[in-house]
């Protein structure tokens, strides 16, 4: 059976760093309070003019020059992004521009935190069936342009981040190597406990004065129950994936969970009985960077030797909708 697998890994985030301090200064909070709440130390945001698009570009080339492909060798982008940086069309397009590729098929997924997950899912089922071969696939994010600096907007603008991170998936030459499982969930009887109202095109017109004054284009959470589904799915969705190739918590290599608070993570390594070399967290450098987050770590632990040959790997994610989800791979 034809198998995909990733070929090449990339990150890039913005050179400006906020700290927590940072915002210490613009609203109530406090560096400890950040540190023991979700384990952030400092993130990365844009600077106007600083696109979306051009960190998925910069992710992009580097996972392109670590798996020997040229632009023009691809043959689709699927773009993971919560955050286009316009309403429409999608930012795959954009990123297909930048590196000036030929008409190539350019989809994004809008499937927030779990949406690089999901892009995998369909990038490798693609190869599968054998309709592309070299793909390219993204998850990128501008959270910070959405996020309420006042002390109103506090739970949230001290977590989310901006950056990106890529693979690219190419046919495996083995069968035991590459994407071997995929477990995907979502639920919309929890939509509005993490979402951006406005713009919307229930509206008329889509945005106006009052959902400005109002707040409502800012991104909002509940996060105690956003919380409380995490911990309960990730680690659900991860036995579910490792039960499908026939293994269990003890066999895995590497956890990759995504970036939403350490405190989740750590929950999650205790619910799956994990030990601290099998789970790699960032988070205290980036932040929650949405899709990002699971191409970000990847490609620290690719480059740092972390993730060896041989490897059992799991990418978990879960966030807005609630969508979640796990991804099993043989490195
Ligand atoms: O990416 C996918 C989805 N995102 C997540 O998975 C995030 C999930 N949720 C969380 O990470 C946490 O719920 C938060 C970090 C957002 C909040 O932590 P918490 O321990 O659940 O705090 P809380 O919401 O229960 O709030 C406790 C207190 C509140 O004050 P009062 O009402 O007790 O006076 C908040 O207003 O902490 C306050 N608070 C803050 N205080 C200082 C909230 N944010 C801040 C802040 N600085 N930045």
């Amino acid at each position: 059976m034809l198998r995909s697998r990733i070929v090449g890994t990339g990150f890039a985030v913005p050179e400006r760093v906020v700290t927590n301090d940072d915002f210490a200064k613009i609203m109530d909070t406090t560096d400890e309070w950040i540190r023991t709440r979700t384990g952030i130390q400092q993130r990365h945001w844009v600077t106007e003019g600083e696109t979306g698009a051009d960190l998925a570009l910069a992710a992009s080339r580097k996972a392109l020059e670590m798996a020997g492909i040229a632009p023009r060798e691809l043959d689709a982008i699927v773009y993971a992004t919560s955050t286009p940086d316009h309403y429409a069309p999608g930012n795959g397009v954009f990123l297909q521009r930048l590196l000036g590729v030929q008409p190539i098929p350019a989809m994004d997924i809008h499937q927030a935190c779990s949406g690089f997950i999901y892009s995998l899912s369909v990038a490798d089922a693609w190869i599968r069936v054998g309709l592309f071969r070299r793909i390219l696939v993204v998850g990128a994010e501008v959270q910070s342009t959405a996020m309420d600096v006042s002390t109103k907007g506090r739970n949230t603008a001290v977590i989310f981040a901006d950056g990106a991170g890529a693979v690219v998936l190419a046919p495996s030459e083995r069968e035991d190597q590459g994407l071997l499982a995929v477990d995907l969930h979502s639920d919309g009887a929890h939509a509005e406990m993490l979402w951006v109202d406005v713009p919307g095109c229930m509206y008329h017109p889509r945005i106006s004065k009052e959902h400005i004054d109002a707040g409502r284009h800012f991104l909002s959470m509940d996060g105690k129950e956003v919380f409380r589904h995490a911990v309960t799915r990730m680690p659900e969705s991860v036995r579910a994936v490792l039960g499908r190739v026939g293994a269990t918590p003890a066999d895995l290599s590497l956890l990759l969970p995504h970036q939403a608070n350490l405190r989740i993570s750590e929950m999650v390594q205790r619910e799956l009985g994990l030990r601290d070399d099998q789970v790699y967290n960032n988070i205290q450098q980036y932040g929650n960077t949405t899709a990002a987050t699971i191409p970000i770590l990847l490609d620290e632990c690719v480059r740092s030797g972390r993730v060896k040959a041989g490897d059992l790997l799991v990418m978990t994610a879960f966030g807005a909708g609630f969508s979640w989800g796990s991804v099993a791979c043989r490195w």
